[in-house]
């Protein structure tokens, strides 16, 4: 079940310190319902967190929707999606009892707590769920012809995966009520003004540049990138007077690793760093 919503890839990374290191590299696998993320999505969602999580070779994590499908008889050509939501299928004559259980356990916060990097490859349509897995990870790159939004209000719902929450902190309350109040898709380009996206690009350069950053953030220390997430993730859940404190509460322990006097010395003689991830 889990394998065939989501696909795993681990591609290796070459030069990556300590040596066998990963990108993972999961695609939501249902291409016929536009990658929608249904009750077995979020199982194998959770289940491959706990695999990255505790597997020290993955230093990064994509995560990205299958191709569409080639047009079958009959029928036309589906268009890319990241991810166009929740299934809806699944909300049919549910009521809060039957729906809360979900909701309380789902892979958005599993995705979003996660403690190594993770990237949304965001190639077409990431509505309602979709844009709220995509905003769960740390960078979003997306396509040119992606497509943003938050369409649960035209269902007589709201963002259940931390959208409005996470929306307000990117975008401002203004946006972000602008998107769950009219749910109006937003294109990439305004989406990379806006600041939701990190970056686009054509389509064909999509999986080329989300390669990229990956393994450059792959090749650095795994155990300071965990820190880092860390030290920035503090300044969305406390005032700044304590985010200061907390970041130099991290900067400081950095001083007794292994990897400080490695990065450094490696800077003073011009080589490669050697990170033992420690
Ligand atoms: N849940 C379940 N099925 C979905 C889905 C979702 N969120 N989004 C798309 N699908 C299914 C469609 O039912 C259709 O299935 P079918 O071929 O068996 O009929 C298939 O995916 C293709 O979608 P379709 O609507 O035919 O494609 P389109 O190009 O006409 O429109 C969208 C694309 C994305 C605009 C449209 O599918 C849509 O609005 N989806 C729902 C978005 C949404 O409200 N998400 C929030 C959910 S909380």
């Amino acid at each position: 079940m889990s394998e065939k919503v989501l696909l795993i890839e681990d591609i290796p990374v070459e030069g990556s310190k300590p040596a066998g290191g990963v990108i993972s590299v999961w695609t939501l696998n249902r291409p016929e319902k536009l990658n929608a993320l249904n009750a077995d999505s979020h199982v194998a969602l959770k289940e491959a967190c706990s695999r990255a999580e505790s597997d020290d070779s993955v230093r990064v994590v994509i995560i990205r929707g299958a191709a569409p499908l080639p047009a079958s008889e009959g029928k036309r050509q589906k268009p890319a999606a990241f991810a166009a939501g929740a299934d809806i299928s699944e909300f049919v004559g549910k009521n809060s009892d039957e729906v809360r259980p979900f909701f309380e356990n789902n892979a958005w916060e599993k995705v979003w707590n996660m403690s190594k990097p993770t990237i949304a490859m965001v190639d077409g349509f990431a509505l309602g769920g979709g844009t709220e897995l995509a905003l769960s990870c740390d960078i979003r790159i997306a396509s040119n012809r992606a497509k943003f939004g938050t369409p649960e209000i035209n269902l007589g719902l709201i963002p259940g995966g931390g959208g409005t929450q996470r929306l307000a902190n990117i975008l401002g309350y203004g946006k972000a009520m602008e998107m769950v109040m009219t749910g109006n898709m937003v294109n990439a380009e305004d989406a990379l003004r806006l600041g939701l996206v990190n970056d686009i690009c054509e389509p064909e350069d999509l999986e080329g540049s989300v390669m990229k950053m990956a393994e450059n953030i792959a090749r650095k220390s795994p155990y300071t990138i965990k820190v880092a997430k860390r030290a920035v993730r503090a300044a969305l859940d406390l005032p700044m007077s304590e985010g200061i404190l907390a970041e130099r509460s991290e900067f400081v322990a950095l001083f007794d690793t292994e990897d400080k006097e490695i990065g450094v010395q490696a800077f003073l003689e011009r080589k490669d760093a050697d990170w033992v991830g420690n």
